[in-house]
């Protein structure tokens, strides 16, 4: 397996896009609500990312993909597409994944919303527990690293909890493609895998799911969806091994200092 090494430069550029992506992630939050197509939040966050970051939108045309953003409800575990015609209902779990191309470098990145005030409970606490799936593993990222290491951390962290974590499915290396080695699986052996350096660029993506982790593909050929159909709530950030440890490069405005580390 290759990895890409970023440069300062390259760095630079992939801070901004970064920031644009989770920039995003903020100015959609006000619109999610009962009522709302993911339809029109695909709009919104398209105009946004064209007009106001003068930037691309990577899922757009990505393999065929036919949206900006992805958008899964559920127990959609992933690469929901938008739809005109899907209307937000209360006490929904909404993920969605936004990839910004700035200057030719991706920043990739995703987050859980609750639709409306009444939520229940489970899933709920699902939501949290993937985000903090995603802050444990961002804790571990230094140089010296294996990514076996990692993944096994995230998937003992789901287990732990009464989830499993999605095995299908995985965070990416990214830079000047939106996909590259290494490929950063949410389970693992310890002690294997990559040994991660300083200026390496990667996305950690856990998809934790109530049930079982075995997935299915709807006709669509996009739409992943857990196969009992129970809850699937996913977080992901874009970060960077820096000598010392880590920098992400997509924490929103106000997340760093906000975050609830898992005990
Ligand atoms: N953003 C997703 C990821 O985290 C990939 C979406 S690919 C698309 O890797 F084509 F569905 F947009
Ligand atoms: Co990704
Ligand atoms: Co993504």
């Amino acid at each position: 397996m290759t990895h890409t090494i970023k440069s300062a430069e390259d760095i630079e550029k992939m801070r901004i896009a970064g920031k644009m992506a989770a920039d995003c992630l903020t100015m959609i939050g006000e619109h999610v609500k009962p009522g709302v197509t993911t339809g029109e939040l695909d709009k919104l966050c398209h105009d946004f990312i064209v007009n106001d970051c003068k930037a691309i939108p990577a899922c757009l045309g990505y393999r065929g993909f036919p949206k900006s953003v992805c958008t899964s409800i559920d127990h959609v575990v992933c690469h929901g597409i938008p739809h005109e015609n899907q209307v937000l209902k209360e006490g929904q779990i909404l993920n969605i994944d936004v990839t910004v191309i700035f200057e030719g470098w991706h920043g990739d990145t995703s987050k859980m919303y609750i639709v409306g005030q009444k939520v229940k409970p489970p899933a709920e606490r699902l939501v949290q527990k993937a985000q903090e799936a995603l802050y444990l593993g961002i804790d571990m990222v230094k140089p010296g690293l294996k990514l076996g290491d990692l993944g096994f951390a995230i998937e003992q962290f789901a287990k732990q909890n009464h989830y499993s974590s999605v095995r299908d499915y995985c965070g990416h290396g990214i830079g000047q493609k939106f996909h590259e080695d290494p490929m950063v699986n949410h389970f693992g052996t310890p002690g294997t895998g990559m040994e991660l350096v300083p200026g390496m660029t990667f996305t950690i993506e856990p998809m934790l799911n109530q049930g079982t982790h075995i997935c299915r593909v709807l006709a669509d050929d996009w739409t992943v969806i857990t196969k009992d159909r129970k809850l699937s709530a996913q977080w992901e950030h874009t970060i960077l091994v820096t000598p010392t440890g880590r920098e992400v490069l997509t924490y929103r405005e106000g997340e760093e200092v906000n975050l609830v580390r898992a005990t």
